[in-house]
């Protein structure tokens, strides 16, 4: 590898090049990051029609002791489902005693709650009842059989004649990962419950999102974050797309939506404010994907797009309007009066195709210019490869492809026009049997072209790999960069491969050339400063089955360098994968050298490798 160290040739790289796709899929957010640990909370799962789908929610006790049933009474006008329990028996001394735990309902999360002994969870309910009501609201294993926590509520029938809420913080005594919530009574008579939450207490900075979770983010020292999707933003049809405003305000009073593409319900918990409180927690800039007008489906034509447009613009204003605007006062009533710092916004996703893509685009770009002239705007065609035809500052890229084909992807900018739009790279992945659900062949095929659109940094803006989060119980797409469940994760090879980047964002690309003609080998080189020191990182992937000798000529330097840090990805097998039980197969292996004055600068790629070494 000849490394030109001069002024000369050194080219920075973008503060934005890499950053995090989150798209609500496979359960990422609801189910994920989310903390919530009650599914389909409002019981309106089934939509606004009754008899609605409770599900997961179940009935404890058969149909001589409890009759269970939705109707429209919810004091919530956006979401009228509630769910109406009528117990049949009561304690003892009636002709119909209740069993001895009480019948009620219980709700399983999403697969299971993560309890843990000694940590605190928030329960919220809103409760209405003709009688005075006398419950137990628990946490317990999955059968209902070990209490890991529990309180009792007590109210007089004029207490909760009028839906009231309440609220109370159990405490576990115990640890389950498939733990349930429930509510049992052996008290005679007719209850209401609606808008059911439970969150533990230490979410991160309290926001609600989960910690193990959002670390793995963190790590990744992400620029930006693109959301909420993807193809949950379009819906495959319009009724179903993510639509922010039915997303913000109080949890409670939320309606929640069906996601038709990734079939699964949202409470909406994690909604258009939440996701820009995610993207300053992680101290990522906000790339926010906004509907316009187009799902997989349907489509509104662009004489009657207005509406999409207005839309677009107050969320826009939701995010930067001071807290006297419309829609800045939203977002200052719900905990944070400073505006968020939105500065990019896509217009659809992957919609280019669609008829009216142009002519919406055309209405959605002027809209957003003429108030926001400082908002960098998102089109969703092509200019690899040729202009565009319509103005933007950034063209959406998305390639699933296999591993050999990503591998000489790396060259897919190499002649893109330098004076258009840049490109904004924001779903990548190797798919298919060459990736299963996340191997090291797929990562690799990854590095190579990451380590092409790092030397095309000057037309490649930001790049994201997708998708980030799989809950292991629903993989609606694999593979994934991070799989979860209720209590564990894992790192796919494809995450660990994003941690070879976190110094690329802001540091200076060197000039570097493979000599020699190996196919099999490819290389980067970039110089950064940590703590005031100076740096210079190569990156270098070898797909082959042998290991290689990679000799290093720094040119054009009078410094002499020492080796700092060495980080290889690599396993026995190219097709390994990391698992729950082996969550750490395939993870980077560090360690620390010094090079005396005499050694070379020459190191050995190792078979099926992805290899950075820091000199000093
Ligand atoms: O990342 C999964 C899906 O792939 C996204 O929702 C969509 O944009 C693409 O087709």
């Amino acid at each position: 590898l000849q490394l030109d160290a001069s002024n000369v040739t050194r080219r920075p790289i973008p503060d934005t090049l890499f950053g995090i796709f989150f798209e609500e899929i496979n359960h990422a957010g609801a189910g994920g990051l989310w903390a919530e640990l009650v599914s389909n909370r409002g019981f309106e799962a089934g939509g606004q029609n009754i008899p609605s789908n409770i599900w997961p929610w179940s009935i404890i006790g058969d149909e001589s002791s409890v009759y269970v049933v939705t109707d429209r009474s919810s004091c919530f006008e956006r979401n009228k489902i509630a769910l109406k329990m009528e117990v049949l028996c009561d304690s003892i001394g009636s002709s119909n005693t209740c069993p001895s735990g009480g019948v009620g309902v219980y709700n399983p999360g999403y697969w299971g709650m993560n309890i843990e002994e000694g940590k605190k969870y928030n329960v919220v309910f809103f409760v209405r009842s003709t009688g005075d009501i006398d419950l137990s609201v628990s946490f317990t294993s999955s059968n209902g059989s070990l209490t890991l926590a529990s309180e009792n509520i007590k109210a007089l029938a004029s207490e909760v004649s009028n839906w009231t809420r309440r609220e109370l913080i159990l405490e576990a005594n115990g640890t389950d990962n498939g733990a349930r919530l429930q509510f049992t009574t052996t008290k005679k008579g007719l209850i209401w419950f609606d808008q059911v939450s439970a969150i533990p207490m230490d979410t991160y900075k309290g926001h609600g999102f989960r910690n193990d979770l959002i670390q793995m983010m963190i790590d990744l020292k992400p620029r930006f974050l693109r959301f909420p999707g993807g193809c949950f933003v379009e819906g495959d049809w319009l009724g179903n797309a993510f639509r922010w405003k039915e997303t913000v305000g109080a949890w409670e009073e939320r309606p929640g939506h069906y996601g038709d593409v990734w079939k699964y319900w949202t409470d909406d918990g994690l909604g258009h404010f939440e996701f820009f409180q995610l993207a300053e927690d992680i101290g990522a800039a906000p790339v926010w994907v906004f509907n316009n007008g187009i799902s997989h489906n349907d489509q509104v034509e662009t004489q009657n797009v207005m509406p999409f447009v207005q839309e677009a613009l107050d969320g826009i204003e939701f995010a930067r309007g001071d807290a006297n605007s419309t829609w800045g006062s939203v977002r200052a009533a719900m905990g944070h009066p400073e505006p968020f710092e939105l500065k990019y916004v896509a217009v659809g996703n992957e919609d280019c195709g669609m008829p009216y893509y142009r002519g919406n685009y055309l209405e959605f770009y002027d809209a957003i210019k003429k108030t926001y002239p400082d908002i960098k705007i998102i089109s969703n065609c092509d200019a690899s490869s040729q202009p565009l035809d319509h103005p933007a500052d950034y063209f959406d890229y998305h390639i699933y492809t296999l591993a050999s084909d990503l591998y000489v992807r790396s060259h897919d900018f190499d002649n893109t026009p330098r004076n258009g739009p840049k490109a904004f790279v924001s779903e990548y992945a190797v798919n298919k049997t060459d990736a299963n659900t996340g191997n090291l062949l797929a990562a690799l095929g990854e590095a190579a072209f990451l380590l092409g659109l790092e030397k095309n940094s000057d037309v490649v803006g930001m790049v994201s790999y997708a998708p980030l989060f799989v809950n292991t119980n629903d993989r609606r797409w694999i593979p994934d960069a991070i799989v979860f469940n209720s209590s564990h994760l894992y790192g796919t090879p494809s995450y660990w491969v994003q941690q070879f980047f976190t110094e690329s964002s802001g540091a200076t690309l060197l000039n570097s050339t493979l000599m020699g003609n190996s196919s099999i080998v490819k290389a980067s080189a970039i110089s950064f400063q940590t703590n005031g020191k100076d740096y210079i990182q190569i990156k270098a992937v070898n797909i082959g089955e042998k290991s290689i000798y990679l000799d290093v000529a720094v040119t054009r330097s009078i410094a002499k360098f020492y080796l700092f840090k060495k980080k290889v990805l690599t396993s026995t097998n190219v097709m390994d994968e990391n698992s729950f039980s082996n969550p750490e197969m395939i993870v980077p292996q560090e360690s620390l050298m010094e090079m005396t004055e005499e050694d070379d600068l020459m190191f050995v790629l190792p078979p099926h490798s992805l290899s950075s070494f820091d000199l000093k």
